[in-house]
């Protein structure tokens, strides 16, 4: 975000874009949270009751990311950057490493990254991590245990003054692939708008109306974002 400082174009996918990449989403038929108790694998009190069962969870998450390759959608939005440099900012409530793969540079993982660990004692102890993780692994700054770089239901999502920088200055957001049920992801369109910026959303099924929302664009990610990237000017 150098030259121009704020960019002009910010993105924020969801589950939805790497559905296609053969990744459950969370809400949809036979979605992640149908399977997972969320009170179990992603809270802090899940966490600290049971800590191997969830760094196992992670684990296999983590494990499973490799057998997944980025989509259409992904590498049509990693093309869009290259276009628009420092004019684009990706910001992803995904945790896994599909944009990265396709060649996105500025992403923030705003609820974490399957590809990283932290640190219990100090959160900002993050490491890059392509293992599995047990009860034994150890923050390499401090030597604290270790925890998944995830952000569970009740804690601070990541980066959010700099979204909210972004989202501020932005000419254009557009939302992919998302439910728009999650805060703080479900209110940048809100916030976005108030300052100005055009809101555009990408996903599978639409509202037939949103208040914030100024282009509806309607089908799979695969089909629909890359026609609409090559289309931004
Ligand atoms: P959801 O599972 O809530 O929503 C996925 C969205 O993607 C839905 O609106 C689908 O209609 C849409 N969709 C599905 N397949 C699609 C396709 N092929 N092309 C386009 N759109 C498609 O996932 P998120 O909104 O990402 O948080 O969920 C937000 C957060 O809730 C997640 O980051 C996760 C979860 O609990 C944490 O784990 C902290």
């Amino acid at each position: 975000m150098s030259s121009t400082k704020f960019p002009r174009l910010v993105v924020l996918t969801g589950a939805g874009i790497s559905a296609e990449s053969g990744l459950r989403t969370f809400r949809g038929n036979d979605g992640m949270w149908e399977h997972e108790n969320i009170d179990d694998v992603c809270t802090p009190e899940g966490y600290y009751r049971d800590k191997k069962r969830v760094k196992d969870f992670y684990n296999f998450l983590r494990k499973g990311l490799k057998e997944h390759e980025p989509n259409a959608a992904h590498f049509a939005l990693a093309e869009l950057e290259e276009r628009l440099g420092d004019d684009f900012l990706l910001v992803t409530q995904n945790v896994d490493n599909l944009h990265e793969r396709a060649g996105s540079k500025r992403v923030l993982h705003m609820h974490g990254d399957l590809m990283r660990l932290t640190c219990e004692k100090n959160p900002k102890h993050e490491f890059v991590f392509d293992g599995e993780e047990t009860l034994d692994t150890r923050c390499p700054f401090c030597g604290g245990m270790s925890r998944p770089d995830i952000v569970f239901f009740g804690e601070q999502p990541l980066y959010m003054e700099e979204i909210q920088d972004a989202l501020r200055h932005c000419k254009e957001f557009v939302y992919i692939g998302t439910s728009s049920v999650v805060y703080p992801a479900a209110g940048f369109k809100s916030f976005a708008k108030s300052f100005g910026a055009k809101v555009t959303c990408l996903n599978l099924e639409v509202p037939t109306s949103d208040p914030y929302t100024d282009v509806f664009v309607e089908g799979k990610a695969t089909d629909i974002v890359p026609k609409w990237c090559k289309e931004f000017k």
